[in-house]
């Protein structure tokens, strides 16, 4: 498939920087014990790789204790450890109608079974952002989470979590917890869990920070105790088998089973090469393509292009549609005639295309990414084009 025009990065960044393969086969080939579950050297190196890219990963986000990185399969996995190890019968969240579903199902079928309440906010579908003023209007004495997505994955949009995570801090009573998913943003927007206060932030590791799908984790800021959290998973942790349930220790309380040795190396080398590469390039890269197609397109009566006209507070995603076909239709027609990749439909945020008037079709969505060329732009430009006129 290296002739295809790689425009699906919203939904997995590909290709991975070589270091990422290479450091996972290595891995695997020589050193892929199981971490902490014996004394023996192997699985003692294999516990040192896992405890470098915890470090890793904690200094990128901006935290101060390791232990608190939390493994996870993905960001939605990370996503359910948070929201289900936090919320009790009778919690009031509030959440907005960005949301992935891997925020809002779990919470939605929580609400529907009667466990909470739930308080979705909406944004301005001008500018693609929330306004944390409705969620300080939303707040109730119960309110226990406000779970709320750094980019928009339909339009790209960066929210203001900073501005909503220091009023939580300023306005509560220190009961609610601000959870920020990640997903489209870490590894290119900066995302700092002091500064930004956050209390957990969830994130894959298969999208802007690099690495192999598989990956992903959450930050556990300090403010919050293992005391409000239950173990969403229990199993095997290594170490003390002897305690009878979940060893109340970070991570190890949220991290039971055998994680993924492989694509935790992996996502140490990606994290390596985000770093190296400046994560502020990147994001200028994307954006330069994403304003390239606005400015391309934005004047033809015959495409649609949703949220800001502007690039500036965007990652590198757009979601446009074009007059005479479906999203699927042109999706098909950009694969099959033009061998390029986006994703047709509703990117998992039916309520986002709900607000914007693009349900239940959705909208293509076009999400260059690090490795994007000017050429490869040049190619997508004509092909929508052509496909409008
Ligand atoms: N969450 C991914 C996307 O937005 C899969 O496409």
């Amino acid at each position: 498939m290296t002739n295809v025009l790689y425009f699906d990065n919203a939904a997995t960044s590909w290709p991975k920087p070589p270091a990422v393969g290479q450091r996972m086969a290595a891995f695997l080939d020589s050193e892929a014990a199981n971490p902490g579950r014996a004394g023996h050297r192997m699985a003692v190196g294999a516990e040192k790789m896992i405890d470098a890219v915890r470090k890793q990963l904690t200094d990128f986000v901006g935290g101060t204790d390791h232990h608190r990185l939390v493994f996870a399969m993905n960001g939605t996995d990370a996503l359910n450890i948070a929201m289900k190890g936090l919320l009790r019968h009778g919690d009031h969240v509030i959440t907005t109608t960005l949301e992935h579903n891997s925020v809002s199902r779990p919470l939605v079928a929580m609400a529907e079974a009667g466990f909470i309440e739930l308080t979705r906010v909406g944004f301005s579908s001008d500018s693609g952002v929330i306004d944390p003023e409705d969620i300080r209007r939303a707040l109730r004495p119960n309110t226990r989470l406000v779970a709320v997505t750094h980019g928009s994955n339909v339009l790209g949009t960066v929210q203001p979590i900073a501005a909503v995570g220091h009023m939580l801090r300023q306005i509560n009573n220190g009961r609610t917890r601000f959870l920020v998913d990640g997903a489209q943003t870490l590894g290119v927007v900066p995302i700092h869990v002091q500064t930004d206060a956050i209390d957990i932030l969830a994130f894959p590791g298969h999208k802007s920070l690099l690495g192999p799908t598989g990956t992903g984790g959450l930050y556990v800021n300090t403010g919050v105790t293992l005391d409000e959290l239950s173990a969403f998973r229990e199993g095997g942790t290594g170490g003390d088998s002897s305690s009878p349930t979940m060893p109340r220790l970070f991570p190890y309380f949220l991290e039971g089973g055998t994680p993924n040795t492989v694509g935790i190396a992996g996502l140490g080398a990606a994290v390596e090469f985000v770093v190296a590469h400046g994560p502020e390039k990147t994001l200028a890269h994307e954006r330069a393509m994403v304003q390239a197609i606005i400015d391309r397109l934005a004047d033809n009566p015959k495409v649609t292009i949703y949220g800001p006209k502007s690039a500036a507070n965007r990652v590198g995603t757009l979601s446009l549609n074009i007059e005479g076909y479906t999203p699927q239709e042109a999706g098909g027609i950009l694969d099959e005639s033009f061998s390029i990749a986006v994703r047709p439909g509703l990117h998992c945020s039916p309520y986002a295309h709900q607000a914007l008037g693009t349900f239940p079709d959705g909208t293509v969505r076009v999400s260059p990414g690090h490795f994007n060329t000017n050429e490869e732009l040049n190619v997508l430009l004509n092909a929508l084009a052509e496909m409008a006129d």
